[in-house]
């Protein structure tokens, strides 16, 4: 089987917000058509490296390429959406005072040629993430689990070639986590690469074949969530050296 390719090359990021250093000398690959989790303790840089990729902020040093040779560094935010790079808010943005149809409608405005066009595309999202019936409930009624969808729906808008979801399970019930999952699944069969940011580990291991961990900015660890999960490096990460020493190491 031919190798995957690397729809994002990030290299050698570095980012600093005053003293913080947020993401230090940071390399990974996120491969066309995969489920990548994007993992690590707070305060480890994740939503940082979104906002880079995404272009909400500017990286100090390094660069990020997409599909194979296009550098992102001075392509504006803009500009980055209409190539493909799509992505939801650790708390969700919606238009409050829209109803959820104007809400991704608006978005699509910007991505299609013509207002029909535009209007036809919210019909087909709203129908596929199953909120025909609440299209004209106005966004600030909804519940938090609804609103995360909504906001994955408006990412679809722009048609993106990836999607990075920034903890769009928190604060949801199990049941609702799991059909989350299946249309996170849904979303990447049909095509979109997918960068999962998540703290709920089952989760993590559910979805996605491959994990890159980070921690205090750097990649700790990178490769199969079932194995990566189990390295002490990452466990001490997450639950300190304390715990390594009284439960890993016995
Ligand atoms: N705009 C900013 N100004 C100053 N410091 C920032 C800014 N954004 C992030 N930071 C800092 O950068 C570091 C990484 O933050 P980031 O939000 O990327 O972590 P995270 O891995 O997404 O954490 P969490 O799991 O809690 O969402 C933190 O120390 C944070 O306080
Ligand atoms: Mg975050």
């Amino acid at each position: 089987m031919a190798e995957a390719s690397k729809v994002l090359q990030i290299k050698e990021l570095d980012k600093s917000f005053g003293g913080v250093h947020a993401i230090n000398n940071l390399t990974f690959d996120v491969y066309e058509g995969e489920i990548l989790g994007l993992i690590g303790p707070n305060g480890s840089g994740k939503s940082t490296c979104v906002n880079l990729i995404t272009g909400v902020y500017v990286q100090d040093k390094g660069e990020i390429l997409f599909e194979g040779e296009i550098s992102l560094k001075k392509q504006p935010i803009e500009a980055r959406a209409k190539m493909g790079l799509g992505r939801t808010f650790q708390t969700p943005r919606p238009f409050l005072d829209m109803t959820v149809w104007e809400s991704v409608y608006t978005i699509a405005l910007l991505y299609n040629k013509t207002m029909k066009q535009a209007a036809a595309q919210a019909d087909q999202i709203i129908e596929m993430i199953g909120f025909s019936n609440i299209a004209n409930t106005v966004c600030h009624k909804l519940p938090i689990e609804k609103r995360k969808w909504l906001d994955m729906a408006r990412t679809l808008a722009i048609n993106p070639k990836i999607m990075m979801l920034d903890e769009c399970l928190a604060g949801l019930n199990p049941t609702e986590m799991d059909s989350s999952i299946d249309f996170v699944r849904k979303l990447n069969s049909q095509g979109i690469t997918i960068v999962f940011i998540e703290h709920v580990m089952a989760a993590v291991s559910k979805l996605c074949t491959r994990v890159v961990v980070l921690n205090e900015g750097s990649l700790l660890s990178q490769g199969d969530p079932n194995v990566v999960m189990q390295e002490e490096e990452v466990i001490k990460a997450y639950l300190g050296e304390d715990y390594v020493n009284a439960y890993v190491k016995g």
